[in-house]
């Protein structure tokens, strides 16, 4: 039925695309952000039991569910979801979501990906050098304002194209191979950052603190928070973006490794090492050198008006410092590092929409990845045009925010409770290369469901109020679109169901 026949070339590059999936902007720039808006030490506590409870176990439950439908022939979440249930035309639906956030988030994602692909640029030619402090920050806003004779439309376009071409050289020829290159040079470019910012010294190069300041100040715990509604919503928050996980990502990926094949420790491999990425590493570059330089409460405040200042305005203007030569080094490194974490996961943003195209439609490898590039074009060009606007920040909120929470709470309803906790174990336990600690499926079958729903319950009252203020006319602009894309892809979900019963 599927002319969508591709699998992964190598355990190594399995894990490593799926590394590369979760390892993103958001473990280098969201996560020390988050961190400092939530109180340094406060959030470490609820953020490693989110990942305990909600994230490792929705790993297991997401790499499963898409082995499971791949061994069906479904690559993509509407009918991998349709497959664990297939009396209900629901699940069809509510797996649109797996396409619908791979789709929106990649519209913001990529331009944010292209700046950094322009700093690295910038740095090559030794741009910010003599330009101060004042002179990076209105670099950075004038090139977000479009100031800047269109560089930022020239990055953004050339940055689709990168992520539209190694999409159409396939899974192993594209995907796999960029995750082989990207992955260990974001190690160490991350290794490198993260022992300059550790051993900086108060005194030295202008900075006027230890480094080991800024680390204190995230690793000292704070037991007040347990009892924050607000830490715990952002701790959650982080987990599901940095995871990748109830976007449809994973399931996609996972859809292409062979029915027999361990999934319980390749998820564990790519999660942990997720989270070296971004607890070890992502902890100590930007807060570190930040702190080192700024202290922690002209940092705090900077984070207040969102967090991308810090890594776009401050960062550069603080490797300045380090000399022409070790500035312009550390400069290329943290934005190589930026740009390698994003594309690996844009890339991942990319194959469920194509499996879709290519299952229910039998789109070629090119012209799926092609459409791909192109709906993320039209559907990113608000968030390039009108960023000063807020359609950024929209498109974060509703498909980077709220859409991973509901589709893992149904996901995982419908995984344990309608599929079966006793088959949904047997399933994650096929072929595995480990032994999975039993209480996990207790906690796959109450605890997550019951975390899940208490975050989208907490996270109700933000919601009405998003929805009760509109905002200008380009926000509401923005919900429209997410809106209709949400709507089409339903469309194309029932178009393709009805091909598929015509074909029986
Ligand atoms: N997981 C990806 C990130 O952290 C989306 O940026």
């Amino acid at each position: 039925m599927s002319s969508n026949q591709e699998s992964w070339g190598s355990r190594l590059g399995l894990i490593l695309a799926m590394a590369g999936n979760a390892v993103g902007l958001g473990n280098f720039l969201r996560f020390p952000v988050q961190a400092i808006q939530n109180g340094g030490g406060a959030f470490i506590i609820p953020y490693l039991v989110c990942f305990l409870l909600m994230g490792i176990p929705l790993l297991w439950v997401e790499w499963a569910t898409g082995r499971f439908g791949g061994k069906k022939g479904n690559h993509s979440t509407p009918f991998i979801l349709h497959e664990l249930d297939p009396k209900r035309a629901l699940w069809k639906y509510v797996g649109v979501f797996g396409i619908f956030t791979n789709i929106a988030v990649a519209a913001y994602y990529c331009y944010l990906e292209s700046w950094t692909l322009n700093y690295v640029w910038m740095f090559i030619q030794s741009g910010f050098n003599g330009m101060g402090q004042d002179g990076v920050a209105s670099y950075f806003d004038g090139y977000i304002s479009m100031d800047q004779n269109h560089t930022a439309i020239y990055f953004w376009l050339l940055c689709l194209f990168l992520n539209t071409y190694i999409l159409s050289k396939g899974l192993s020829g594209g995907v796999e191979k960029a995750a082989k290159v990207g992955m260990p040079l974001l190690l160490l470019f991350g290794l490198f950052l993260a022992y300059k910012g550790i051993t900086l010294k108060a005194g030295e190069f202008g900075a006027l603190l230890d480094g080991t300041i800024g680390l204190n100040y995230l690793w000292t715990p704070n037991f007040d928070s347990i009892w924050s509604t607000k830490v715990w919503l952002a701790a959650a928050g982080q987990i599901f973006f940095t995871l990748s996980v109830g976007m449809g990502s994973i399931q996609c990926y996972a859809a292409y490794v062979r029915s027999k094949q361990d999934i319980a420790l390749n998820a564990m491999s790519a999660g942990w090492m997720n989270e070296f990425v971004e607890v070890v590493l992502g902890s100590s570059i930007l807060i570190p050198i930040a702190i080192g330089y700024l202290g922690v409460d002209q940092v705090v405040e900077l984070t207040k008006s969102g967090g991308l200042g810090l890594g776009f305005k401050t960062l550069p203007y603080l490797f300045t410092q380090w000399g022409p030569l070790m500035g312009a080094v550390a400069g290329i490194c943290w934005f190589g590092l930026l740009f390698f974490a994003g594309i690996t996961s844009s890339l991942a943003m990319g194959t469920p929409v194509m499996a879709f195209l290519r299952d229910e439609f039998g789109w070629g490898r090119g012209a799926s990845a092609w459409a791909f590039g192109l709906i993320v074009m039209v559907l990113g060009a608000p968030t390039v045009f009108f960023y000063n606007e807020g359609v950024f920040d929209e498109y974060d909120y509703w498909a980077g925010t709220v859409s991973l929470v509901l589709f893992a709470l149904l996901e995982v309803i419908l995984f344990a409770w309608v599929f079966g906790m006793d088959k949904g174990w047997k399933e994650i336990n096929e072929g595995a290369d480990m032994k999975i600690p039993i209480v996990y499926r207790f906690i796959i079958q109450y605890v997550t469901p019951l975390i899940l729903l208490a975050v989208f319950i907490g996270s109700l009252p933000d919601i009405i109020s998003k929805i009760q203020n509109p905002g200008n006319g380009y926000v509401q602009g923005a919900r429209l679109l997410l809106l209709a894309l949400y709507a089409g892809i339903a469309y194309a979900v029932y178009l393709a169901y009805r091909r598929r019963k015509a074909r029986t």
